[in-house]
């Protein structure tokens, strides 16, 4: 019995710590960050229309953000390949060929 309330009880706080961060971005969040981004690489920069993108995405941080907004983890070529070319190709809109993005 006391071993299942303890488990219980266990659950219970876990889900309270839990539950800010889910709720923190059920709304939007305070912070919506900057309106474009420069990527710069060597001479080039893309620039990323980031207002225009959450717009897009209809307001799911998380489609590019993982839970937290802010900052994405591993920022670099791999991580941003990923994110940003399965998107356009689903869609069938915005750069999918490395010249449409990597051109100044
Ligand atoms: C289409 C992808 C995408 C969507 C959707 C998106 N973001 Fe971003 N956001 C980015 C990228 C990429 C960065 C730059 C990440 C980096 O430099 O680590 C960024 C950066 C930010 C930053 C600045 C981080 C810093 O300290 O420089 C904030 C804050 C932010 N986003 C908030 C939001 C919020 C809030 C939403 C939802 C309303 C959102 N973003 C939706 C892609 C997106
Ligand atoms: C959630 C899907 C989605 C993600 C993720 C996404 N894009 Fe897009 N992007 C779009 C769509 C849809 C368009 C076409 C918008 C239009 O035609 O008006 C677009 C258009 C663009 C354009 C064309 C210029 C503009 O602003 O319309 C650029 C450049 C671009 N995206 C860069 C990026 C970069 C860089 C990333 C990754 C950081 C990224 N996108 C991630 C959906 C996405
Ligand atoms: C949707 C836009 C987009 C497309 C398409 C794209 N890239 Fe990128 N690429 C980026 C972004 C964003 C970065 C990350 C910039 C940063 O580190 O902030 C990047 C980074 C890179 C880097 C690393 C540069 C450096 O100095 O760190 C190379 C190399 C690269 N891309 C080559 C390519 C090649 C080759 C292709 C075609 C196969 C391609 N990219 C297609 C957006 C794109």
């Amino acid at each position: 019995m006391i071993i299942i309330r303890m488990c219980r009880q266990a659950i219970v706080s876990a889900s309270l710590i839990l539950l800010p961060a889910t709720l923190l971005f059920a709304e939007t969040p305070a912070n919506m960050g900057p309106k474009t981004i420069q990527f710069k690489m060597g001479t080039k920069t893309i620039v990323f229309t980031h207002q225009k993108h959450q717009k897009l995405a209809k307001n799911n941080c998380w489609e590019c953000h993982d839970k937290k907004s802010g900052k994405i983890p591993n920022w670099g070529e791999a991580t941003a390949h990923k994110l940003c070319i399965p998107c356009h190709d689903l869609n069938e809109k915005g750069p999918v060929q490395c010249k449409e993005c990597h051109k100044k």
